[in-house]
C-alpha cells in the first residue's frame, strides 16, 4: 500500500463526554463493530469509582490499566480506526485536553436525560480552538429524556456550535420506537438488546407510505412526518465541508446500551470523518503524505514501579513513516534518539510494530528523554505548535520540608511536570514555586511520587490565586512596564514565560481594564 492510502484509511478520534453519558458504552460497542472484542463488558470503564475517589493509589491502579486501553485500534470496512481514549475523572482533564490535540475530530456524547454538562462545555472550548470536526451522539433514548429539539438547541447554546441533525427519534423512554435517519432516508426500528450487533433497518424514500403507520403506529407516524418536514425547512441540508471545518456537527441519537444508532453512527463517521491532516508546526505546515517521518509527544505515562524508571511517552504521528530503530531528530533533545521498543495498541493487546504511518499513535518506552509536546523528525528542525498548556485552577506553593534534598525536589518536579502531571510556575521575586493543577488530586499524586521516587518531601500551602495568564504585548516598554509595576503577581512558566499570577476575577478584569495595551491569554500558546 502506497502512504497515501495507508493515510486516507485512518480515521484517528476521541469520544468525549460528561462522566456518566455513556462514553464507555459506546467505546464497547464501537471496538465490538470492528471485531476488536467478542463480548460487552470486556472494556473496563476508567471512570474512578466515588467510593475511592479519595484514594488516589486507587487511580493511579486504574490509570495503570487505562494505559492498555489509552489507544484502541481496529478496523471496520476496510478503515484502521484508532480512537484514543480520555481520562473519565475531572481531575485529569488536562490529559484529556492534550489528547484532544492528537486527534482528527471527536464524537459527543449526550445523555438525553442531563442534556449538555459542564464537562462537555470544557471539552468542546478546546475543540472549538482547533476546529475539531465533531459528531454529536445522545444517549440513552430508551429513557425518558428531555425534548430532541430543546436538546439541539442547548447544544447550539452552550456549545457554540451549530447542529443538524441526521436522524430523528421515534418516541422516547418507554414508548421509543426507533429513530428515522434523515440522510439515508432509512427506519431504524428500536428492539432493547444489549447483545445484537446490526440494526433493524427499513428503506422509506417516502414517508408517506402508509406502511409507516403499520411499523410505528398512527400517532407515532403522523408526528414523524411533523417532525421530519420542520426539520428539513429548518435545517439547511447537511454540508460535509462545514462538518469538516467544525462549524457545524451532524447529530445522531440512539441508545449506546442497547446497541442502537450505534452502528449507523459509525457507517456515517467512516463516510465522513476527516483521515489525517496538515498539521502546524513553528516552521511550516507539514503534510501527512510527506515521505518524511515527523510526530510530537501528547501524553506520558510513568511507571509506577520506583525500581523502573520506564516510562511510555505517546507520539501521534503526523507525516511519513515511522520505522522501529531508526535514529531520528529530537528537536528539543541533544542527541537524536532510536526506539527499540515500539507498541502498537489494538483493542485489549499491546504489540511491538515495526512501523506505523500518519494518523497512527505509537507507545515509546524512553527513560526521560521526551516530555510533552516534544517533536520527533526525521532530520528537520521544527517543532508541532498546538499542544498548549491551559491556566490551571488550582493553586498551592511548594515547602521543601527536607533542606538536604532540594536538588532532589527540584528534579523531581521538573520530571513530573514533564510528564504534565502538573504545572510548575516560578514567581520572579523569591523564587517562591507555584505548582497549579486542575484537581485536587494531582498534589495527593505529586506528594507521594516526589517522596517515593526522589526521596524528597514537599508540602502544598494553599494560594489564593484565580488564574495564570500568560501575557503579551506588540509594545515591549509597555510590557516591561506592566511587569516592573506588578512585580509581585510575575511568574515564569516551565519555558521561561511570562505570567501574571491574578488572585481574583474582578481583580483581573480590573487590571485588563487598566493596561489596554497588555493581552492576556488563558492558554501557553497564542
Ligand atoms: P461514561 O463512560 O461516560 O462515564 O459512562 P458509561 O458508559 O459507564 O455509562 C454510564 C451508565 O449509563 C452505565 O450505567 C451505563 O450502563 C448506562 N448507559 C449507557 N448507555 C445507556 C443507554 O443507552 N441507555 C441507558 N438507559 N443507560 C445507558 P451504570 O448503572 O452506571 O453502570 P452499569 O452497571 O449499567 O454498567
Amino acid at each position: 500500500m502506497t502512504l497515501k492510502e495507508e493515510i486516507q484509511k485512518r480515521r484517528t478520534f476521541a469520544i468525549i463526554a460528561h462522566p456518566d453519558a455513556g462514553k464507555t458504552t459506546l467505546t464497547e460497542k464501537l471496538l465490538l463493530f470492528g471485531g476488536a472484542i467478542q463480548t460487552a463488558g470486556a472494556v473496563k470503564s476508567n471512570k474512578i469509582d466515588t467510593a475511592t475517589k479519595s484514594d488516589w493509589m486507587e487511580i493511579e491502579k486504574q490509570r495503570g490499566i487505562s494505559v492498555a486501553t489509552s489507544v484502541m485500534g481496529f478496523e471496520y470496512k476496510d478503515i484502521k480506526i484508532n480512537l484514543l481514549d480520555t481520562p473519565g475523572h475531572q481531575d485529569f482533564a488536562e490529559d484529556t485536553y492534550r489528547t484532544l490535540t492528537a486527534v482528527d475530530s471527536v464524537i459527543m456524547v449526550i445523555d438525553c436525560v442531563k442534556g449538555v454538562e459542564i464537562q462537555t462545555e470544557k471539552l468542546m472550548e478546546v475543540c472549538r480552538m482547533r476546529n475539531t470536526p465533531v459528531i454529536c451522539f445522545i444517549n440513552k433514548l430508551d429513557r425518558e429524556g428531555r425534548d430532541p429539539y430543546d436538546l439541539l438547541d442547548e447544544v447550539e447554546t452552550k456549545l457554540g456550535i451549530s447542529v443538524r441533525p441526521l436522524s430523528w427519534p421515534i418516541g422516547m423512554g418507554k414508548g421509543f420506537k426507533g429513530v428515522y435517519n434523515l440522510y439515508d432516508q432509512q427506519l431504524n426500528l428500536f428492539t432493547p438488546s444489549q447483545r445484537k450487533l446490526s440494526d433493524d433497518r427499513q428503506v422509506f424514500e417516502n414517508l408517506d407510505d402508509p406502511q409507516l403507520d403499520g411499523l410505528i403506529g398512527p400517532g407515532n407516524a403522523k408526528q414523524l412526518r411533523e417532525d421530519v418536514d420542520l426539520i428539513e425547512g429548518v435545517y439547511p441540508d447537511f454540508d460535509v465541508n462545514e462538518y469538516l471545518e467544525g462549524k457545524i456537527a451532524p447529530v445522531f441519537f440512539g441508545s449506546a446500551v442497547n446497541n442502537f444508532g450505534v452502528n449507523e453512527m459509525l457507517d456515517t463517521f467512516i463516510k465522513i470523518a476527516p483521515a489525517p491532516k496538515s498539521r502546524e508546526t513553528d516552521v511550516r505546515e507539514v503534510k501527512p503524505e510527506e515521505s518524511k517521518f515527523s510526530g510530537f509527544i501528547f501524553k506520558i505515562h510513568a511507571n509506577m514501579d520506583p525500581n523502573h524508571r520506564n516510562r511510555i511517552a505517546f507520539l501521534r504521528i503526523c507525516s511519513g513513516k515511522f520505522e522501529r530503530n531508526k535514529p531520528y531528530n529530537h528537536v528539543h533533545g541533544a542527541k537524536p534518539l532510536r526506539f527499540s521498543n515500539v507498541t502498537q495498541f489494538m483493542a485489549q493487546d499491546k504489540e511491538i510494530i515495526d512501523e506505523a504511518f500518519p494518523g497512527d499513535i505509537v507507545g515509546l518506552y524512553d527513560t526521560g528523554n521526551l516530555k510533552i509536546g516534544d517533536t520527533l523528525t526525521d532530520g528537520e528542525n521544527m517543532v508541532f505548535t498546538g499542544i498548549p498548556s491551559f491556566s490551571p485552577e488550582i493553586f498551592r506553593e511548594v515547602v521543601n520540608k527536607d533542606a538536604m534534598k532540594t536538588k532532589q525536589l527540584e528534579k523531581g518536579l521538573k520530571q513530573l511536570m514533564e510528564e504534565g502531571v502538573a504545572q510548575l510556575f516560578t514567581f520572579d521575586i523569591g523564587s517562591r514555586k507555584v505548582v497549579g493543577t486542575v484537581g485536587q488530586l494531582q498534589f495527593e499524586v505529586i506528594q507521594f511520587r516526589l517522596k517515593n521516587e526522589y526521596n524528597a518531601t514537599a508540602e502544598f500551602h494553599p494560594m489564593n490565586l484565580y488564574k495564570a495568564c500568560w501575557i503579551s504585548s506588540k509594545d515591549k516598554k509597555q510590557l516591561d512596564e506592566f511587569v516592573r509595576s506588578k512585580n509581585r503577581y510575575i511568574a515564569r512558566d516551565k519555558d521561561d514565560k511570562l505570567v501574571f499570577m491574578a488572585e481574583s476575577k474582578s481583580w483581573l478584569q480590573m487590571v485588563q481594564d487598566n493596561y489596554p495595551d497588555i493581552e492576556f491569554h488563558f492558554t501557553s500558546e497564542f
